[in-house]
């Protein structure tokens, strides 16, 4: 079974005496609930404030990623991060080909497989994220595109490293939208993604989580992770308010139980 995973994407959001309270709140609320060692956390703050919440996670199994990386090593590259420099500050993941990324700052398929190979050979989690327009879903193209963000993604990877991916379905139209997809959509996509997994071998299939990303909340997050295939979320929004983000946490616990 594989454990759930909760990742609260905060994108540009956040402020010194905002994500000190934020993530003293999450880690009470997590122990509180009893679902430190249950569900697996993560939260992805804007990269100057990732040595602030590792110190103020410090001693918990709260894990820290940042929100993208520059697929080069080190040099001549002003303003970007290696993904040496990440692990570095503490991050134990990268979110990779957001949505946001692909579509304001220049993140096509072929730079995401570069940034995926950088984040690996460091030995950070690339949590992949994929996901089609509304005019590509009309168009009855959602598989289809999903297929070639993914195989672009892991081309040239081994088994080996694709076996230490997560991936993050989040259709684009239900990003940040309040429109969320409906369980069976969602599900859907998610069993055709760990069929693609499936390719590489039965057990990458069954260790790859696969995360729902696009307006989850602590209304909708139950029916979501009840789904076979959904094995956490990747929030937003939601990320950003203790209370909802810990119902969340709680929605991804009951739902590996139910
Ligand atoms: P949202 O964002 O939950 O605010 O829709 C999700 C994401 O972009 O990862």
């Amino acid at each position: 079974m594989r454990k759930a995973l909760v990742a609260g994407n905060w994108k540009m959001n956040g402020r010194v005496a905002r994500n000190d309270e934020l993530v003293t709140d999450v880690l009470a609320g997590l122990v509180e609930r009893g679902l430190m060692d249950r569900v697996d956390v993560m939260v992805f703050p804007p990269s100057v404030y990732i040595g602030q919440v590792k110190a103020v996670a410090r001693g918990s199994a709260l894990a820290v990623g940042a929100q993208n990386l520059c697929e080069f090593d080190d040099g001549a590259y002003t303003g970007e991060l290696s993904a040496g420099m990440l692990i570095d500050s503490g991050c134990s993941a990268v979110l990779i080909g957001h949505s946001e990324r692909r579509a304001m700052f220049g993140d096509s398929d072929q730079r995401v497989a570069a940034k995926v190979g950088a984040a690996l050979a460091a030995g950070l989690t690339p949590v992949l994220c994929l996901g089609e327009s509304l005019e590509q879903r009309d168009a009855g193209e959602t598989l289809s595109v999903v297929s070639a963000q993914f195989d672009a993604a892991v081309a040239g990877l081994d088994v080996a490293d694709i076996s230490r991916l997560v991936l993050a379905y989040e259709p684009v139209w239900a990003i940040g939208t309040g429109r969320t997809a409906s369980p069976e959509q969602a599900q859907e996509v998610h069993a055709h993604l760990r069929t693609l997994l499936a390719g590489f071998g039965r057990d990458v299939a069954e260790r790859v989580r696969i995360l729902y990303g696009g307006s989850v909340n602590a209304d909708n997050a139950a029916a979501l992770f009840e789904q076979q295939d959904i094995d956490g979320g990747l929030i937003g929004g939601a990320s950003l308010k203790a209370k909802d983000f810990l119902v969340i946490c709680q929605a991804a616990d009951t739902g590996r139980d139910g």
